[in-house]
């Protein structure tokens, strides 16, 4: 409903007229042609001084305050602004453009609208977990709308860096492991966030990031080197930058980490080869956060203009933060060592993309008139909360239910525990862009609120999120990321074992501090910390049933966890209505549906454990051990929770797999069914899954790789057929001579509920 009332106020808004509309030349028409003509005109016009300062995008923060970068926007040395998002703000800046600057070529203003933008959805890790396309593409345009609301015109999301590495602590802002999976969240978001038109008032450009691989940097840890095999990098990184261009995004940043000794911001392959050449993007690539700079610390740049030179060159238009184009391009241009030619290009992708945001129609497209901006920035009528609600529960994954220990009864007395229970701040995750805190609702509200009147609620926190002192100093190193109680460890314990004790049943709400997974948070060991592990092992040793609600931004090791519980939700950080969505979970007003993104391993030292590993020479099988494969001797080798997998509160079953053929023709189609019936009590959700696998081919290829999913509700009792269709383009891969290729043979294909339970069966590729 309020969805609704904001549509109509966006056609409303629209309706407007344009502030400064006077001032305006006649509308250009939205058109390739016309916009090639008009940049083509524009650049003619332009100095060296103010084509360098297109490129130049600036962070306003305590290093660049907008009162320091006045004169600089006046002079047109200034391209685009991030970090302000308010619309007087950006107002003022853009009237500093349009009133005093030669040109009057208008800013755009950008920031990380990663999972919402003042209403907080969950992490996109919880995101992708959803498996729902609708859900994503509700949550873009939601955030779109109110980042466009505030005088947004770009977004740096999303972002669609394949990892398998949950050490990384980035993996809570992607999409999980698998490449489908993110290929379809990645674009869904670019054409929710896009709309129509990056020019339509409620629309925002989108940026996809981190252009390439920073998902696979060796050992998880943070800024670190890419290396890797052509074919794995086609296969298996590159495609959700593809789909997410393909998509229509106008922007791409670019990554941090070199790929294969060549640091993306200094790869004129990556950036002008692949993305221009082959895959024919004509939008802006952007720099990520100083990386001109950090060319030097990478060891390919000897001096800040070596830097320049050598950026430029390669294909990064704009300069992200850092002073270093604005000071050494002229020289750079004068001297001949960076062409004209090669500063226009940047220039032109600059005004490329602020043309197709609509601001050379209407600078202020996005603001409207001051006369109605929101009185209350932070007003709650600016929130979208039933979407936030229905989205985070739909994110959530089951992943133990032991003698149906959920969903708990609604009477008696439940203890809620642990020091994630009423965590305002780490319930809406990192990047959680104009978000505010006080305005989260926190599991405790959540429980406060569906047990009135019905059940004896008790709260205790229990532990603190860590003990580290050391873990609590970098946490708090930015803004106030976790608090100490000022209890001793003991007396926190105490107090909830005893609260523990006079309950039914137990929730301990337990995890990891949402500054534990963000940027520049790596971590060694990815197990619950220590701290919260003494408060579940007390809980548990009451002898009351356990119910671990987990919040996190990356998958965790949780052995000892799994054993303990009797039963166990994957919450993610969930955002600004988690801790309603949560509850609704609890006491079964929402049956679970999530499904895992990413893979849990039982240890940190099976990492990368990922589904879509190849088979090797000498694969192990779990039902007949031997010593000589390829296997840990010291633990179980199989994944704790695989990936696709997630439980109900009811159960389906799925049928053996029916072809519609036992053959498929050269570039043909094939389809392929199993019928999913609902044999529980209740009504419910699943995530059907296909997999395929190519068991003989000129390289060796996964067991299985996705290649489609469909969500369906089932009535208890009930049955549905879901059929696939495959074709011929689902079995190419990249072959040794970099050839996307589809070879004849037998092909395996799997349909489940997860990637480890699979009904098979095969075909022929002729
Ligand atoms: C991050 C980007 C982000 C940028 C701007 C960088 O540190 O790597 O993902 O978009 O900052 O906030």
């Amino acid at each position: 409903m309020k969805w609704i009332c904001s549509v109509s106020l966006a056609v409303s808004l629209a309706m407007q007229p344009a502030f400064a509309v006077q001032s305006l030349p006649a509308p250009h028409a939205m058109t390739e042609q016309a916009r090639d003509a008009f940049v083509s005109q524009l650049l003619k016009k332009m100095t060296l001084d103010e084509k360098i300062g297109q490129l130049r995008l600036i962070s306003v923060g305590p290093d660049t305050p907008k009162e320091a970068i006045r004169d600089m926007i006046q002079k047109g040395q200034v391209g685009a602004i991030f970090n302000t998002v308010t619309r007087p703000d950006i107002r003022a800046m853009q009237d500093q453009v349009m009133q005093l600057s030669r040109l009057k070529i208008p800013l755009f203003f950008a920031y990380d609208v990663v999972h919402g933008q003042r209403t907080i959805f969950p992490i996109p890790l919880g995101l992708a977990a959803s498996w729902d396309r609708d859900a994503v593409s509700e949550v873009g345009r939601i955030s779109a709308y109110e980042a466009a609301d505030d005088g947004l015109n770009m977004t740096w999301a999303p972002m669609v860096d394949v990892s398998r590495e949950p050490r990384w602590g980035r993996v809570s802002e992607g999409f999980g492991e698998d490449t489908y999976l993110t290929s379809v969240m990645g674009s869904t978001m670019v054409k929710a966030m896009q709309g129509k038109s990056p020019a339509d008032r409620y629309s925002v450009m989108t940026s996809v990031k981190h252009f390439a691989l920073y998902g696979a940097v060796e050992g998880g840890r943070e800024y670190n080197s890419v290396d890797m095999s052509p074919q794995r990098m086609f296969q298996d990184y590159l495609p959700p930058y593809k789909a997410s261009l393909d998509a229509g995004s106008g922007g791409v940043m670019v990554a941090l980490n070199s790929i294969n000794g060549v640091p993306a911001s200094a790869d004129s392959w990556l950036l002008k080869d692949l993305l221009r050449k082959q895959w024919g993007f004509k939008g802006i690539t952007i720099s990520d956060h100083g990386a001109i700079k950090e060319l030097i610390d990478h060891g390919v740049a000897s001096d800040p203009q070596d830097a320049v030179r050598i950026a430029l060159k390669s294909g990064m238009d704009m300069s992200m933060s850092d002073e270093y184009y604005s000071k050494y391009l002229p020289g750079l241009v004068k001297s001949g060592a960076v062409t004209m030619q090669e500063l226009d290009d940047a220039t032109r992708h600059v005004l490329n993309v602020k043309y197709d945001m609509g601001l050379f129609n209407d600078p202020y497209s996005h603001l409207g008139p001051k006369e109605i901006d929101p009185q209350d920035t932070n007003a709650e009528s600016r929130l979208h909360r039933e979407q936030a609600r229905d989205v985070a529960r739909k994110s959530m994954v089951l992943l133990k239910n032991r003698l149906e220990t959920l969903p708990l009864k609604n009477s008696g007395t439940i203890a809620l525990i642990g020091p994630l229970a009423d965590s305002k701040r780490d319930i809406m995750g990192s990047w959680s862009a104009a978000g505010v805190t006080e305005q989260s609702v926190t599991l405790l509200q959540g429980m406060q609120a569906a047990t009135a009147g019905k059940a004896t609620l008790l709260y205790a926190k229990g532990a603190n999120i860590t003990d580290n002192s050391k873990v609590q100093d970098f946490l708090n190193l930015y803004e106030k990321g976790v608090t100490v109680d000022s209890r001793t460890p003991q007396q926190m314990l105490d107090e909830a074992v005893e609260k523990a004790r006079q309950a039914d049943v137990i929730v301990a709400a337990v995890g990891e501090a949402q500054g534990m997974a963000h940027e520049a948070s790596s971590r060694t060991n990815i197990d619950i910390p220590p701290s919260q592990q003494k408060l579940l092992a007390a809980l548990k040793a009451t002898g009351k049933p356990l119910v671990i609600v987990l919040m996190n931004g990356r998958p965790l090791t949780l052995v000892k966890e799994d054993q303990m519980a009797d039963a166990m939700l994957e919450t993610w950080f969930s955002g600004t209505e988690g801790g309603n969505a949560i509850a609704d979970v609890l006491f079964g007003a929402y049956n679970p549906s999530g499904k895992l993104p990413m893979t849990f391993p039982r240890s940190v030292g099976q990492i990368p454990l990922y589904y879509n590993h190849l088979s090797t020479g000498r694969p192990y099988d779990f039902t007949n051990p031997q010593k000589y494969k390829s296997r840990y001797f010291d633990i179980n080798n199989s994944p704790l929770y695989p990936f696709g997998y997630g439980l109900s509160y009811t159960t389906f079953t799925v049928s053996p797999v029916t072809l519609s053929a036992p053959a498929m023709a050269h570039n043909g189609t094939i389809n392929a069914s199993v019928t999913v019936t609902n044999s529980g009590k209740r009504d419910g959700a699943t995530v059907v899954q296909l997999y395929l696998n190519d068991p003989v081919a000129s390289i060796s290829r996964p067991v299985k790789e996705l290649h489609g999913f469909q969500r369906i509700m089932l009535k208890a009792g009930e049955s549905q057929t879901v059929s696939f269709k495959i074709d011929a383009d689902m079995l190419k891969f990249w072959n040794q001579q970099l050839q996307h290729v589809a070879e004849p043979g037998k092909f395996n294909v799997m349909i489940g509920l997860d990637s480890a339970r699979i009904q098979s069966a095969s075909f022929d590729y002729r």
